[in-house]
């Protein structure tokens, strides 16, 4: 399969009469590959049992006829209105246990065994029509799996099976009790038929609990992807499984959605991230959720969404300048996509996605977006051929845990404190420094890593201590921060020694105090120079560790904030404090700016994908004006123009020999 680019489409929204056209200038702008189908249930199933996929045949048979290749999604991310007449209880119910109803879409509970059963129905005879056609090369269950579902479901049968989930985890009542703590409030259970998902209270949740249901919530949408996944398979065994994924999305654990897909997919859009970006940072948003996905299966992956112009749906963003929407596509191929799918063919002209605007806009007539995308085809498609497969073979891991993520979200200490904010204040710093770097899990191989930033291990368990001390002895340069250490997998505190736990002889110090910054800044002192750290502060009592820099105010000022301590023959450092931008590039520089790829000037980023004996280098400039970037000796230009400075937004790539 030799495919690199494609779109989204939704011919159902167009006459018949036009498809012919749209084919013709997707030919033309490069297009092989389109998706289709995947909120088109009513159009195929316009009754129960009465099957409609005449159209849809007739539109992959004429994009066949113009060289395209078809993914189809299966439509059940919006149920038809009959069914839910039918059937209301399969809509969605909140924490407070109202209904959510009709009229937007993912309106369904996933664990819903009435709503399964018309899945059931509808993707076996969807599955059994589309597998013999090989215009049909792939699929995608649903759209976007966990949108829009982050607190629900909590209806009667997501109780049940969570009821049941709790029952295979924890084998007796008592047990639950137990690692839940429920003596606290009097909330002992005597049975597991008294456990309800964690509903509107009057007050307060418990904290293990709560990790359970969103454990829970995520295993129910893996095993949702399972139910249809099977049914695909079963009828084409030959056919790749994807899903469109959302970056750093929290409900689903990708890495485990990632166990039954043949590769990540992800949706792409760059206007998004950035209206939460920093000049100095900027397009880092964008590149870190590319490398969430890179990492969910240690591989490339597609883009199934890549955005193209304006966009939103109430609201719209900027219109991307000329040039732009060539960067964020290449921002996505720097970054490991194999094949880039623009959203949307052309812009709707009715539903919610008015202003989420396509390739093509209303009119039907073709502009400077049209013809910006197909130079990015007409381009690239060499190279990308080239490059497919390749991995940046970073030397550098930040790991993500969703199970980490989970627990600070229940408790985030500070009213601002994120997981994922706090993983990218040393994402953005490595970033910018164009350290090439892999987000992993806390399951993968650490040993192939220089160094190794491992965020917010709050939640410890002796594998895990045993997997970073190994790193360590073994030469590895390991960052460990605050918050570490501070409960067991059931969300327990450890009360058998002090902070950070097992790790403590690791990192060569210890933690009997901390404070939360509450309408208060701390500074901390560094050769002299001084930075503000944020959010909390670990007061640090060392063993053998040392300390690299202080605080330099409060009741703890001239104690460590970090601190760095040799241990077999690696390294650990402790950063005690979040950090803000300049103490996060400050400490960059000092623990990894040896596996830097260059300096760049603000806004430009270096990245690499790694050939056997070639290296591929991108140089992005996010800024909206010229940028001069020295670019280092060896490296050859792939393009020919790619002279300095480069242009606003430009992107440039070189290739190095490597190896032999
Ligand atoms: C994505 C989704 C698409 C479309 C797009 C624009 O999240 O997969 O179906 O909704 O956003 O809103
Ligand atoms: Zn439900």
């Amino acid at each position: 399969m030799n495919i690199q680019f494609g779109v989204d489409y939704y011919p159902e929204h167009w006459p018949v009469q036009r498809w012919e056209t749209d084919a013709k200038l997707m030919q033309a702008m490069g297009v092989q590959v389109v998706r289709m189908a995947e909120f088109s249930w009513f159009k195929m199933e316009p009754e129960e049992g009465k099957f409609n996929f005449a159209w849809l045949d007739q539109a992959i048979e004429l994009l066949a006829s113009y060289g395209i290749k078809s993914v189809l999604g299966t439509p059940t991310a919006a149920a038809p209105a009959w069914i839910i007449e039918r059937n209301p209880e399969i809509q969605p119910t909140d924490p407070q246990g109202r209904r959510r109803h009709f009229g937007g879409r993912h309106h369904n509970c996933q664990s819903n065994e009435v709503y399964r059963a018309h899945v059931k129905r509808f993707v076996n005879a969807f599955a059994e029509h589309f597998a013999p056609n090989p215009n049909v090369i792939g699929w995608q269950v649903g759209n976007e799996l966990g949108n829009s579902h982050n607190e629900l479901c909590m209806c009667e049968s997501c109780e049940k099976r969570f009821r049941e989930w709790l029952e295979k985890k924890y084998g007796t009542i008592e047990e639950l009790n137990r690692r839940w703590g429920t003596d606290f409030w009097s909330q002992g259970y005597q049975n597991f038929a008294q456990i309800q998902a964690p509903k509107l209270t009057v007050t307060g949740v418990n904290p293990s609990q709560m990790l359970d249901w969103k454990r829970f919530h995520s295993d129910l949408i893996v095993e949702y992807h399972q139910f249809q996944s099977k049914i695909l398979r079963h009828y084409a065994p030959d056919k790749w499984i994807t899903q469109n994924m959302m970056g750093f999305a929290e409900t689903v654990d990708y890495f485990e959605l990632g166990k039954d897909l043949e590769f990540s997919s992800h949706d792409q859009y760059p206007s998004m991230n950035m209206v939460r970006e920093k000049p100095q940072y900027l397009g880092s948003e964008g590149a870190g959720q590319l490398d969430i996905i890179r990492g969910t299966k240690e591989q490339t992956f597609w883009i199934m969404e890549q955005q193209t112009t304006l966009n939103g749906w109430y609201e719209v963003s900027r219109r991307p300048r000329p040039g732009q929407i060539h960067l964020w596509a290449m921002q996505s191929v720097a970054h490991g996509a194999d094949t880039i799918v623009f959203f949307r063919w052309r812009s709707c002209a009715f539903g919610t996605e008015q202003y989420w605007e396509g390739v093509i806009p209303h009119s039907g007539i073709p502009g400077r977006v049209y013809d910006e995308i197909k130079g990015f085809m007409h381009k690239n498609g060499t190279l990308m051929q080239e490059i497919k497969g390749l991995m940046p073979q970073s030397e550098a891991a930040i790991v993500f845990s969703y199970d980490q993520e989970y627990a600070i979200d229940i408790q985030p200490h500070h009213p601002d404190m994120k997981y994922v904010d706090h993983l990218m204040t040393y994402y953005r710093a490595l970033y910018r420094q164009n350290i090439p770097v892999d987000l992993i899990s806390d399951q993968s191989d650490f040993s192939r890593y220089k160094l190794l930033v491992a965020p917010l291990q709050y939640m410890m368990d002796p594998v895990l201590e045993e997997k970073y001390r190994t790193y360590v002895k073994n030469g590895g340069t390991l960052v460990l921060t605050m918050r570490t250490g501070v409960k067991d997998r059931d969300n327990i505190c450890d009360s058998e020694r002090p902070l950070p736990g097992g790790l403590a002889d690791v990192v060569g110090l210890k933690v009997y105090d901390y404070d939360c910054l509450r309408q208060l800044q701390v500074k901390v002192a560094w050769d002299g120079k001084e930075y503000i750290c944020d959010k909390w502060c670990d007061v640090i009592t060392p063993d053998t560790a040392e300390a690299v820099a202080c605080y330099a105010s409060e009741y703890y000022k001239g104690t460590p904030a970090i601190t760095v301590n040799v241990y077999g023959d690696g390294k650990a450092y402790y950063v005690g404090t979040e950090m803000t931008p300049d103490l996060a590039d400050r400490f960059i520089t000092e623990v990894g700016a040896e596996l830097s790829l260059g300096e760049t000037p603000d806004g430009v980023e270096i990245t690499r994908r790694m050939g056997a004996d070639k290296a591929y280098y991108f140089v992005l400039n996010h800024n909206g004006k010229e940028q001069m970037v020295n670019i280092p000796e060896g490296w050859q230009s792939y393009y020919e123009g790619q002279t300095m400075p480069m242009p606003a937004y430009g992107v440039y790539v070189y290739t190095e020999k490597v190896g032999k």
